[in-house]
């Protein structure tokens, strides 16, 4: 999704806009723009990765300025579509991340007024809108633009001989960060992280003036201070670490992340097992909301109350839950969201919220919009993550879920103490997976001929198979699809044989043997076989053509582990297919957009 930044103070604003927008790259993005101001607003724009129009650039000079990077959404990536956009005198400049959905009205309305506008953007609209307003005082104008708009947007305006830089937001996220005679605005924190801890989050509608000194907010006409949040990462966080990805700095952490969980959750306990129910209420039913792979998370999240809590759990895509959200019944809801931004996950929260439902947040991101929807928040603590497909964030959410349900489960104190031990030791079962990595990347030389795999499971390895699928398109553009284990013969065996190899995920328990059972019908296909399966289990090494073991651990939480292998084995093709693995195409890390 498109990443904006803003940036006033005493440093030349084109070194600092660089590094911002490098940062948000991760977002991802088809083109990138800055415009500074000096003597006058100068823009540079183009169909271009960042590092690239940085080298272009030379020495805009200017101590104020706003950057963008652009995931077209109206208007193919072009120059001339690229953000920052101008009004026609070239003295208002502005950066949008959203959508107008009144654009094209709009845009017929300021043509008859004599504006000139020449992208296909509905962005193009905004600064026009400024520009008609504006009698004098920029921040009024903004506000009455804001008026005449319908849509959901965070931009940041920059006007000629103002020193100062106007942000607003509706529904898109927007954070501002606070320096030394110096401010900042971006998109997301990751942007600001090399800069500064401290920022401020803006409410919908809140107008924004950023001085090099200072940050006024107006709220319906009415001056209100927002409260000063620090946030908790660290410019390493940020950094690769000596890891060639992101994506494999982050699936490495996951020990660190699981320990960081697992001491929070423990010592916690008493805030996590509060799920924000209203007083008296009890657990009766789930309904859980979630898009990509944390939907796979709330998922692995049934599997697991319906068989530990015995309550009815259901999950779905939020952008579905959309269409039908009335047919609601219930205690409470859950949303999963990595980012907490996504755009279908928040109308969600406010339809919920709206018919009075309890809803509970899982997020990684302080501070994050759907933190301000939701009664409670339980974070992930899993630390930025860069890399557009999410591995950490996952098993980070999987904890989360087993460690806040766990003490509402039926299971006797014996047993639930049991299971928190286990995952009290979880991260080095993880690890013992990590230092298996120089085995999956022999099998992933092999599962990188092929054009399109499998990936079964049963039960609580269902969301999994759709999760390692998941992993496989999105970074290595290879076809694949995750299937209930059961359901290969009803549809997926017409296309089994020697060139669609198949993942196949054990767990110990019910599902065993049933799964030995589909193992031998894909053998009889001449499909290759990946099983991913408990150490020294020797049935299936006599069947598969790889075998990937993992440590031995209660059934419900082999999602875990299994897991760790199929992101190491997704991304390993990728990079033997040589893919951008941390900025897959046309793909976002948060999708801000319905
Ligand atoms: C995008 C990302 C996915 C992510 C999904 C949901 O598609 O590329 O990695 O799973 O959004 O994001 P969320 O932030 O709501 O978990």
């Amino acid at each position: 999704m498109c990443g904006i930044v803003g940036y006033i103070g005493d440093q030349q604003a084109q070194a600092i806009l660089f590094d911002c927008l490098g940062r948000l790259e991760y977002r991802g993005y088809d083109s990138c723009g800055i415009a500074t101001d000096n003597h006058k607003i100068k823009t540079l724009k183009d169909v271009i990765r960042v590092s690239d129009l940085r080298r272009k650039a030379g020495g805009i000079t200017g101590h104020v300025g706003i950057g963008h990077t652009r995931w077209a959404t109206h208007g193919v990536p072009s120059k001339l579509n690229a953000h920052p956009h101008g009004d026609c005198q070239g003295n208002i400049s502005v950066v949008h991340n959203g959508i107008i959905n009144n654009y094209q009205e709009l845009r017929r309305q300021l043509v008859e007024d004599g504006h000139n506008l020449t992208s296909d953007t509905d962005t193009e609209v905004i600064p026009h809108l400024i520009e008609k307003h504006c009698h004098g005082d920029l921040a009024q104008a903004v506000e009455a633009a804001m008026a005449d708009i319908d849509g959901s947007y965070a931009l940041v305006v920059l006007c000629h001989g103002e020193d100062r830089l106007i942000a607003v937001r509706q529904d898109s996220p927007l954070v501002i960060g606070l320096g030394d005679h110096e401010n900042y605005i971006a998109s997301d924190v990751p942007a600001l992280i090399d800069h500064t801890s401290r920022v401020l989050y803006p409410e919908d509608g809140d107008i924004c003036s950023v001085t090099r000194d200072g940050v006024t907010v107006s709220r319906h006409g009415k001056a209100v201070k927002l409260e000063e949040v620090t946030i908790p990462w660290s410019i390493e966080d940020a950094r690769k670490g000596g890891y060639e990805h992101f994506m494999l700095k982050e699936i490495h952490e996951q020990p660190k992340v699981i320990r960081d969980i697992v001491g929070l959750g423990m010592a916690e306990d008493e805030t996590w097992t509060d799920l924000g129910l209203p007083d008296g209420a009890k657990l009766e039913s789930l309904l859980i909301l979630a898009c990509g792979t944390s939907y796979h998370a709330g998922l692995v999240g049934k599997y697991f109350i319906e068989e530990t809590l015995g309550i009815p759990v259901r999950v779905e895509i939020a952008s579905e839950f959309n269409y039908y959200a009335n047919a609601i019944a219930g205690s409470l809801a859950v949303t999963i969201s990595q980012s907490g931004e996504t755009a279908d996950v928040l109308r969600a929260m406010k339809k919920l919220k709206e018919v009075g439902y309890p809803v509970l947040t899982i997020t990684n991101v302080l501070g994050a919009s759907a933190t301000r929807i939701a009664d409670r928040t339980i974070y992930t603590h899993a630390g930025p993550e860069i890399s557009v497909a999410a591995s950490k964030s996952f098993l980070a959410q999987l904890m989360v879920l087993y460690l806040a349900l766990l003490p509402h489960t039926d299971y006797d104190d014996r047993a639930r103490a049991d299971l928190r031990f286990e995952l009290r030791h979880m991260a080095a079962k993880v690890q013992q997976v990590l230092d298996s990595e120089s085995h999956v990347i022999e099998v992933a030389r092999e599962l990188a001929r092929y054009d399109s795999v499998f990936y079964a499971g049963r039960g609580v390895n269902f969301p999994v198979a759709l999760e390692g699928a998941l992993k496989l398109k999105e970074i290595s553009y290879i076809h694949a699809e995750g299937y209930a284990a059961g359901e290969l013969k009803h549809g997926p065996f017409s296309l089994l044989g020697a060139d669609s190899p198949v993942v196949v995920l054990l767990s110990p328990g019910q599902t065993y043997r049933p799964m030995l059972t589909n193992i031998k019908e894909i053998k009889s296909r001449q499909s290759p076989i990946i099983a991913v399966a408990e150490e020294g289990d020797e049935n299936v090494a006599s069947l598969a053509d790889w075998v990937i073991s993992v440590p031995s651990v209660s059934s419900l939480f082999t999602p875990i582990v299994n897991t760790v292998v199929l992101q190491l084995l997704a991304y390993h093709v990728a990079r033997v297919r040589g893919r951008p693995i941390d900025f897959p195409r046309n793909l976002a890390k948060s999708v801000t957009v319905e």
